[in-house]
C-alpha cells in the first residue's frame, strides 16, 4: 500500500484539540511528517509541555490513522512541544513567552506557596521557567527556595551588566530579598515601584522563558496597581480562601486586573485551604474557612476555577525549611498548572 502525506493530513486534521476546539492539522501541530513504506513519522507540537492531554492525543491520533488509512501501518509519533506566546499589550521582555501574575486581594492566603508550586511543576514538565518575587514589602520566594542567603552576581550581555537570577533546580528566581537585608524596612512610593520594577524586568539576565511567573503583594492599593498597569502581563491567577471575607479581597483583585488600561485576563482562580482531612481519618472532609464563594466569583467573573487546594500541613513545615521543591506534596500542584497553561493557550488563540 503507497500512503501520501495528504491521506496523513486527511485523517489526522479529524484529531480535534478539545481545549482549542480545532484540529491538529489546523492548528499546525503536526509537522516533521516522513513516510517510508509502511512507516509513518511525525511530531506533535503542543502549546506546552505541561499538556495535560498529551496521551490522550497521541491515542487519538494512532486511532485516526488506523481507522481512515490502515491499521497495519507503524506509527511513530514524537510529542513534543513550542510553547505558545500569549497576548500581550507590551513588547517589554520580548525573550519571555509568557508572564503571568498571581495575586490575592488579602495577604497570607497562599500565593507566594501557588507561584512556587506553578514554577516548579512548569518546570518539570520541561518548560523553561522564571519566578519573579514582586512582594517588595515581604518576599517569600528565597525562604521557600531556601536560598535567603545567595548573592547576586552580574552577567555581561551585549555589552550591558545584568543581574543574574538564582537558578534552583533549572527555575530563574529573582527577588528584592537578593538585594536587601532582611531586617531592613523599605518604605516604597509609586515612582520607586515603577524604577524597582524596570530593574526586575530589564535589569535582570532572564535569558529565554517559556513561561514567568509573578508573585505579587497582598492587597489592590497604589502599589499593586502600579506593579500590574507596569507588567507586560499575559494574564492573572486569583488565589482566595474560601471564605466570604476572603472573597470579597478577591473580588476587589479580580476587578483591578479589569479595570481600563489594565485590562489582563484572568486565567483562573485558586481556592486555597479549602478544607481538611486528618491525616488519621481519610475519610473526612473539614471545610474550615467554610465554601462557596470562589464559586461565586467563577461565576461573576466568567472564570474558571483551576484548582482546589486542600490544608496540608506538611506545606508549612516544607515552606519554612526552604523545601518546597523536594515536597513529597509538589504533585498536588500539577493540575492547577495543567489547567493554567490550557487556559493560556485558548486565550492566546482567541
Ligand atoms: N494549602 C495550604 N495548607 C497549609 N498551609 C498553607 C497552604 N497554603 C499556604 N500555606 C501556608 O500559609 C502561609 C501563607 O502562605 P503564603 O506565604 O504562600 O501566602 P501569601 O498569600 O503569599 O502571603 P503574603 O500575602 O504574606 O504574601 C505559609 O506559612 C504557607 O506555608
Ligand atoms: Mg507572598
Amino acid at each position: 500500500m503507497t500512503i501520501n502525506k495528504n491521506q496523513v493530513l486527511e485523517a489526522l486534521s479529524h484529531v480535534e484539540d478539545p481545549d482549542l476546539k480545532k484540529d491538529l492539522v489546523t492548528l499546525n501541530m503536526i509537522r516533521d511528517l516522513v513516510i517510508e513504506d509502511n512507516r509513518i513519522a511525525f511530531s506533535v507540537y503542543l502549546t506546552t509541555p505541561a499538556c495535560p492531554m498529551k496521551e490522550m492525543l497521541e491515542n487519538a491520533c494512532r486511532t485516526a490513522i488506523a481507522h481512515f488509512i490502515s491499521a497495519d501501518i507503524n506509527v511513530d509519533i514524537k510529542m513534543t512541544s513550542d510553547v505558545i506566546i500569549g497576548k500581550r499589550k507590551s513588547e517589554v521582555m520580548p525573550n519571555v513567552k509568557n508572564i503571568i501574575a498571581v495575586g490575592s486581594g488579602k495577604g497570607g492566603v497562599g500565593k507566594s506557596t501557588i507561584s512556587a508550586g506553578i514554577a516548579a511543576l512548569l518546570s518539570q514538565s520541561g518548560a523553561k521557567v522564571g519566578l519573579m518575587d514582586a512582594d517588595i514589602y515581604g518576599p517569600s520566594i528565597p525562604i521557600l527556595f531556601g536560598v535567603e542567603d545567595a548573592i547576586i552576581e552580574m552577567d555581561v550581555v551585549d555589552g550591558k551588566e545584568l543581574m543574574r537570577p538564582i537558578n534552583v533546580e533549572g527555575i530563574q528566581l529573582f527577588s528584592i530579598g537578593f538585594l536587601s537585608k532582611p531586617n531592613e524596612a523599605v518604605v516604597w512610593r509609586g515612582p520607586m515601584v515603577s524604577s524597582a520594577l524596570k530593574q526586575f524586568m530589564n535589569g535582570v539576565n532572564w535569558g529565554e522563558l517559556d513561561y514567568l511567573i509573578i508573585d505579587l503583594p497582598p492587597g489592590t492599593g497604589d502599589v499593586q496597581l502600579t506593579l500590574v498597569q507596569n507588567l507586560p502581563l499575559t494574564g492573572a491567577v486569583i488565589v482566595s480562601t474560601p471564605q466570604k471575607m476572603a472573597v470579597a479581597d478577591a473580588r476587589r483583585a479580580c476587578a483591578m486586573f479589569k479595570i481600563a488600561g489594565v485590562d489582563v485576563p484572568i486565567m483562573g482562580l485558586v481556592e486555597n485551604m479549602s478544607y481538611f482531612t486528618p491525616p488519621d481519618a481519610p475519610e473526612k472532609k473539614y471545610e474550615i474557612f467554610g465554601s462557596g464563594g470562589v464559586d461565586l466569583l467563577s461565576t461573576e467573573f466568567e472564570v474558571p476555577v483551576i484548582g482546589r487546594l486542600p490544608i496540608q500541613m506538611s506545606i508549612v513545615a516544607d515552606s519554612d525549611q526552604g523545601k518546597i521543591l523536594n515536597s513529597g506534596n509538589i504533585r498536588i500542584f500539577a493540575e492547577i498548572a495543567g489547567k493554567l497553561v490550557q487556559q493560556i493557550a485558548i486565550e492566546s488563540i482567541k
